[in-house]
């Protein structure tokens, strides 16, 4: 390998994920700008990789730019190119319209097409290469997420001389599942040249190695895999493979301070003001995804208000939507349905001056979201399906005042680990509609309670201990 030419220039640590942490924003007038890109992942490993000054592959967002290595506040950013074909074929396509619905128990059907799969495959070489010219000698690679499974063992064979860890931020799939894919061999395969391949829950971790016996052939470990601990083995070859779980979180310190400040308090109490003062104010944040189960809460919020259990004058329900995905079909279907959904019960319960539904389809920057987090009595969580779900974490770190509820799907990630909050079934609409009704009351003292344990756990499990338990797994950390 050429590992001489640039070593001035190389990193000990570098992130390989589909998007940089920034997206470039061309406006109708030529100008452009960056912008902090979308979604879970940026949001977690972004202030974790700007204290480690490491280097970042990935895309910067737009279809057919080139756009050079550049360095922001210490953070090395590597722009990776893709065609407007491979937007296309690899990013909405094999991505997000094989990978992402299959991933998330086939809530939407995954379509399956070998043209997608071959863009995939060649674009993963790209990042491959890309990450190759970029890690100095044995430096620590971390690929992330669905994008990129092939990249780990593409990049082994450029560089054996790497450690290299992947993560995967969604869930991974029942096996029953998984083996719908065509290409569930290669995949398997493109994952276990990482030397620590991460998922957020064990049953992940569980099903990858299952599938690692019955689809290549390996002899995995039988062991139950813990969370941060026991993780399982897999021989291959002369190297050993470990397979583990590590719940991703958020940067809670830096959220909690945040909600503490002068501005955050006034503005939160001007959103409850602009609102009209409202008894109840309900809040949704999410990207507008059809796993996030916003039509379920608003269905719930609508019958509740047809059998008066809410009154339209007293309860406001808030939903911040982040643009999302939007040339993929089953986006736009479900943005359609959602827009009805928000038009129908305004139609139906609205005054003049008064919706009931608030909807905003629009991104709004940290201060103002934790501004909404601060002035929401009661957070709304409810996808059907979700790897982890940073925004319930959010919510919490941004409760120093030990206000507000969490209503939260027991198929969220982060359900396993915020026990205190209304769990709620989202297939079961009686239950989430009782949940509601229940978080709304909800007696102060007993919301307290329960704001309080949350917060122990969002807390002392902050994204740089996800971080670091996952290096100190991978061996490129001494133990704590
Ligand atoms: P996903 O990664 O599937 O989008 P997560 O809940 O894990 O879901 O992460 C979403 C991230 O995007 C969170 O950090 C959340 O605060 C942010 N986010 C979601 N919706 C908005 C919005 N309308 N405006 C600003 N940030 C948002
Ligand atoms: C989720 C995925 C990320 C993705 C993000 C935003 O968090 O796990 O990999 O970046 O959603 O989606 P987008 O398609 O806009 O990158």
């Amino acid at each position: 390998a050429e590992t001489t030419e640039h070593s001035h220039a190389r990193a000990e640590f570098v992130v390989v994920a589909n998007r940089l942490p920034v997206d470039l924003e061309r406006s109708a007038d030529g100008t452009q700008r960056w912008t902090q890109s979308p979604g879970g992942l940026v949001s977690a490993l972004e202030p974790f990789l700007r204290s480690r000054k490491g280097a970042w592959v990935g895309w910067p967002g737009v279809p057919d730019v080139d756009v050079d290595e550049f360095t922001d506040e210490g953070l090395v950013l590597h722009p990776v190119s893709l065609s407007s074909a491979e937007v296309r074929d690899y990013y909405e396509g094999f991505s997000n319209a094989t990978l992402w619905p299959l991933y998330h128990d086939v809530v939407a059907r995954p379509i399956f097409d070998r043209s997608w799969w071959e863009s995939y495959v060649r674009v993963n070489r790209r990042f491959a290469e890309a990450a190759a010219a970029v890690a100095g000698e044995r430096a620590t690679v971390w690929v992330q997420d669905y994008q990129l499974q092939l990249v780990p063992t593409m990049l082994r064979e450029l560089r054996p001389d790497l450690r290299i860890g992947f993560f995967l931020h969604i869930p991974f799939p029942p096996v029953e599942l998984f083996m719908q894919l065509p290409w569930r061999a290669e995949i398997v395969r493109g994952l276990i040249g990482a030397d620590l391949v991460g998922f957020h829950r064990p049953g992940g971790a569980q099903n990858f190695l299952w599938l690692a016996r019955q689809l290549i052939g390996l002899e995995p470990s039988r062991g139950a895999v813990g969370v941060r601990s026991r993780p399982g083995m897999v021989q291959v070859g002369d190297r050993t493979v470990r397979v583990g779980a590590f719940p991703i979180s958020i940067d809670a310190a830096g959220l909690d301070s945040l909600s503490r400040t002068k501005a955050v308090g006034e503005r939160a109490a001007q959103i409850r003001a602009d609102l009209g003062d409202p008894k109840k104010v309900l809040l949704g944040v999410d990207r507008l995804d059809y796993t996030k189960g916003i039509d379920l809460r608003l269905q719930a919020m609508h019958e509740l208000l047809q059998e008066g259990r809410i009154k339209p004058d007293e309860v406001t329900f808030v939903q911040l939507a982040t643009p999302s995905r939007e040339r993929v079909e089953h986006y736009q279907r479900m943005r359609g349905e959602i827009e009805q959904m928000v038009g129908r019960i305004n139609g139906e319960f609205a005054r003049v001056g008064h919706p009931v539904v608030h909807y905003l389809h629009q991104s709004v920057n940290r201060t103002e979201l934790a501004a909404f987090f601060s002035a929401a009595d009661v957070m709304v969580v409810t996808p059907l399906r979700d790897g982890m779900n940073l925004v319930c974490k959010e919510y919490v770190a941004c409760r120093h005042d030990l206000g507000g509820s969490l209503v939260l799907s027991e198929f969220a990630g982060a359900a396993a680990e915020l026990s205190s909050a209304f769990l709620v079934n989202p297939h079961d609409l009686d239950g989430v509609k009782n949940a509601l009704e229940a978080a709304i009351t909800l007696d102060p003292a007993e919301g307290r309670r329960r704001m309080r344990a949350l917060r122990r756990q969002v807390l002392t499990h902050d994204v740089d201990r996800w971080a670091r338990s996952f290096l100190e797994a991978l061996g490129s950390e001494p133990a704590a």
